[in-house]
């Protein structure tokens, strides 16, 4: 069942688009609170049940020319409610309101530009738009024949019905996807949408975080709440949040697996105990981990050994903790999406690292998930509006697995230590040079082979360590920083010098793909 809220709702119907989740992300932008639902799930009841002020359908991979191909429920158009269809959505639309699609021979894919009709210039979904807007096209099959009440209001050479509308019944279905980077000014034709919609941007992040406070209080009364905290910013907002709302309820445990980056476990326990005074077990584990990772130098072996661990750890930990009945976490809504598969209904992915396994039912706890409608970014503001430092908001993503994947081949203490300081050096660097926040993660990795060196008048034999650092949007893709050979250089020299047993120092310059961002 939907959640209530007290904001200005808008639904998306997913049809299995790749870039649904974009649509909400626009939304967002824009300060308007919207659920995506898959289409399975959108019963005339549900939404009868969510009230929307407006509904999104999004693109899709079927055919609406196909026998049994998807609908949108029959309600939706006799509800009064302003439609917006995308692409799938479009046809769907043309298809159920009486209008004609057809299949195949009309593929289209790529950027078009998208002209306004006769009489459609500077108003309705045109507004503030210029004469010639580049759009995205990915699609199949085509429009031929508009529903009743429609007409033409947008078109491009290849594409006679690229921007329909039926303007009285608020009911706009466009053959592009607005939704994506490559549709430049697609957001504004969203916000021009609900705009007319009546949406006035009523979502921000100060009545969210007073909205999920409430939430909380009222799913766990007085009960507690146990939270596991790595150290990264979606468990630490989550448990501040929480902390916030139920006080000393919360207990948070900290698995310190001991691969960690110079002083992050001090400072992690210094600013829950002492900044914030929320009760925190520190599981200072290193030892058991390192012992069990010792000679293991297979890069899914160390991950699977350290995941188990983490489980077992943080279960001992927490059943120390009496009459507990909630487990928090920080999933995020990019996590618990409902993705619309073809082969096999609909599936949920969930972030292995953050979450700690079957844990929840092995221990008879209930979820705790504050984040869950949240992106990345506004974890990020929702911190802000909490008063984490924007130090800590703003740290590069770190790997559960910590430095055992920086660390290729047979994991010792020695090289962690080594790697360590290598690692504070190359941030110190970054962070002097101002280029902190430009880069979206930087770190070191220490090889598993030492090269002779010379320094003074004496021969060295030390590790050889590779510099990493990558801009990105979402650590999907990502390209190498280009530094400039004076910071390399310069770089080079302070860890050879400060860091001893490394003697030689590389950069690495492969993107991803075909690299991934972690050498492990
Ligand atoms: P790769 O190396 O796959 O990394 O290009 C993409 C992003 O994911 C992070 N990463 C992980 N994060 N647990 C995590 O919490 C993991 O097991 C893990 N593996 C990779 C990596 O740091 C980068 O930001």
């Amino acid at each position: 069942m939907p959640d209530m809220t007290q904001h200005q709702r808008l639904l998306i119907i997913d049809f299995g688009s790749q870039v649904t989740q974009l649509i909400a992300r626009r939304l967002r932008e824009l300060n308007i609170y919207c659920e995506i639902h898959p289409y399975q799930n959108v019963s005339p009841a549900f939404l009868t049940d969510f009230a929307p002020q407006a509904v999104i359908l999004s693109g899709g991979p079927d055919s609406v020319t196909r026998e049994g191909s998807t609908r949108a429920p029959e309600n939706l158009w006799t509800m009064g409610v302003p439609v917006f269809g995308i692409c799938y959505g479009q046809q769907v639309m043309m298809q159920q309101l009486g209008g004609n699609v057809e299949a195949g021979h009309h593929a289209e894919y790529g950027r078009a530009y998208v002209t306004p009709a006769p009489g459609h210039k500077k108003d309705g979904i045109f507004a503030g738009l210029s004469d010639r807007e580049q759009v995205w096209m990915s699609h199949g099959d085509r429009v031929t024949q508009l529903a009743p009440g429609f007409e033409v209001v947008g078109t491009s050479p290849n594409a006679p019905y690229a921007i329909t509308a039926d303007e009285g019944r608020g009911f706009y279905a466009v053959q592009f996807h607005p939704e994506v980077h490559h549709t430049p000014n697609g957001k504004q034709m969203l916000e021009n949408f609900t705009r007319m919609a009546g949406f006035t941007g009523d979502w921000t992040m100060a009545a969210y975080k007073d909205e999920a406070i409430r939430k909380i209080r009222e799913q766990v009364g007085d009960k507690k709440v146990i939270c596991g905290l790595s150290g990264g910013v979606d468990s630490s907002v989550a448990a501040v949040l929480i902390h916030e709302a139920i006080g000393d309820q919360l207990t948070c445990v900290f698995v310190d697996h001991g691969l960690l980056r110079q002083n992050e476990a001090e400072e992690v326990v210094s600013m829950f105990r002492d900044n914030y005074n929320i009760p925190l077990i520190h599981a200072d584990e290193a030892d058991l981990f390192i012992g069990a990772l010792e000679g293991v130098s297979d890069p899914e072996v160390k991950r699977k050994t350290i995941g188990k661990l983490f489980i077992d750890v943080f279960q001992k930990y927490a059943n120390e903790i009496e009459g507990a009945e909630f487990l928090a976490q920080g999933t995020l809504y990019p996590d618990v999406i409902e993705s619309v598969s073809f082969s096999g209904g609909p599936s949920v992915t969930i972030k292995s690292h953050h979450n700690v396994g079957g844990l929840p039912e092995k221990m008879g706890l209930k979820l705790v998930e504050p984040l869950r409608e949240l992106f990345k970014d506004e974890v990020r503001a929702l911190g802000r509006e909490l008063g984490l430092p924007d130090k800590f908001i703003g740290r590069h993503p770190f790997p559960g697995p910590g430095l055992a994947i920086r660390c290729p081949g047979e994991i010792t203490r020695d090289k962690l230590d080594i790697l360590r300081k290598a690692d504070a050096v190359f941030i110190d660097q970054i962070r002097q040079h101002g280029l902190y926040d430009e880069i979206w993660q930087a770190f070191v990795a220490i090889l598993p082979v030492r090269t002779v060196g010379v320094m003074g008048d004496g021969r060295t034999y030390d590790y050889a360590c590779a510099l990493r650092a990558v801009t990105s949007v979402d650590g999907m893709t990502a390209d190498y920083y280009p530094f400039s050979h004076d910071f390399l250089g310069e770089t080079a020299t302070r860890i050879i010098n400060e860091v001893k047993g490394i003697n030689r120092v590389t950069y690495d310059i492969t993107s991803k793909p075909p690299g991934t961002i972690e050498w492990e």
